[in-house]
């Protein structure tokens, strides 16, 4: 028995934010943010729209796939910074939005590495008689804790949201080899200060900015640079796999130069890295499973094939998961 993925689908917002509208709106340039980053267009969630309304289009896109509905589910994860509120989970919300009265259903917070979280975590449930099918889904909507006058951070984040369902099958497919890791030391290189139990909502806080996402970005891509390759060649050797063998390499989306140097480091031609950062930008959760539901739907990741996803992000935390897709 393998856990499998049984389908995907993903959900981004129509309305697109251009480097040229970021240029009238911050000190910044097409030229900058493209040559930095390689982002030239990211998407932006209208005002009443909220992290449970993406998941819910990414999990019903991801349910067709899989030819079952909400009430067929067993447990619900919700990987998300950006939930709806601080409580109750954006998964039970969902929960609700997709009539899936039988599900259990709970968020997990672990940066952009979080939908590799929370497909381990839906692994070992599935390991159990009890879960049958488990969703699992990636979601983000940076534009509302952006502070759009910091140029630092305004340019590099979208919205959106990627969603699978897995389910226990036999044959060669599905989940091969897993790693997580954690690095709290890094705590404030990316974080939301305030509106937690450390800092209370305040009228200080809110004078301060502190409900606003708060980036190191240097020292984030030194570390990303090296926890790729590191957290890739491990997941590997527990599979007993070589790069070479890997058909497609699904990075967390966060810089295309972040992109660049790890294939070089890893001596993996350009062709196999799945690359949509510069139409989303950086979608913390759901860069992964946007960029695998986006590129099964085009037909260029197919069933039978070797996919290698890696995450790194707030926390720190880091990750790996090797799949050979489809059931
Ligand atoms: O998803 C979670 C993980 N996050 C990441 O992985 C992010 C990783 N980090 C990065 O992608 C890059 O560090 C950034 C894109 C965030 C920044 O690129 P950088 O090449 O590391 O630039 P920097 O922060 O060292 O800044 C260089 C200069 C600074 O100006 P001075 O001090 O040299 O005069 C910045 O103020 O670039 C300036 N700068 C900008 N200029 C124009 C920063 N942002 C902008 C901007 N437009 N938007």
């Amino acid at each position: 028995m393998k856990v499998q993925i049984m389908g995907s689908g993903y959900a981004v917002p129509e309305r697109i934010l251009t480097n040229s509208d970021l240029e009238g709106m911050v000190d910044t340039s097409d030229e900058w943010i493209v040559s930095r980053t390689g982002i030239r267009e990211r998407r932006i969630a209208d005002e009443d729209v909220a992290a449970s309304d993406l998941a819910w289009q990414a999990a019903q896109a991801a349910l067709t796939r899989a030819g079952i509905d909400g009430r067929d589910l067993d447990l619900i994860l919700v990987a998300t910074v950006t939930s709806d509120m601080l409580f109750p989970s954006t998964a039970c919300i969902l929960q609700h939005k997709l009539g899936a009265d039988r599900a259990a259903a709970f968020d997990l917070s672990a940066g952009c590495t979080g939908f590799l979280y929370g497909m381990v975590t839906a692994e070992r449930f599935l390991a159990s008689d009890q879960y049958r099918y488990v969703l699992v889904v990636g979601v983000e909507t940076p534009s509302k804790i952006i502070d759009y006058t910091d140029r630092n951070t305004c340019v590099l984040f979208g919205d959106g949201a990627g969603a699978m369902v897995l389910g226990r099958g036999e044959g060669p497919n599905g989940i091969i080899s897993s790693c997580l890791g954690a690095d709290g030391a890094g705590v404030s290189l990316l974080w939301m200060p305030a509106g937690g139990s450390r800092l209370p909502a305040s009228i200080e806080t809110v004078n301060n900015r502190q409900h606003y996402l708060k980036m190191t970005g240097n020292e984030i891509f030194k570390f990303a640079v090296k926890a790729i390759p590191e957290y890739s060649l491990r997941v590997l050797e527990q599979a007993g796999v070589s790069m070479e063998e890997v058909d497609h390499i699904v990075l967390h989306q966060a810089n295309l130069r972040i992109l660049r140097a790890a294939a070089r480091r890893m001596r993996v031609p350009w062709s196999k890295m799945v690359v949509n950062i510069d139409r989303y930008g950086n979608m913390s959760a759901a860069s992964i499973p946007v960029a695998v539901a986006e590129a099964v739907d085009k037909n260029e990741i197919r069933a039978g094939e070797l996919v290698l996803m890696v995450g790194f992000g707030a926390g720190l935390t880091m990750g790996a998961t090797l799949v050979r897709w489809g059931r």
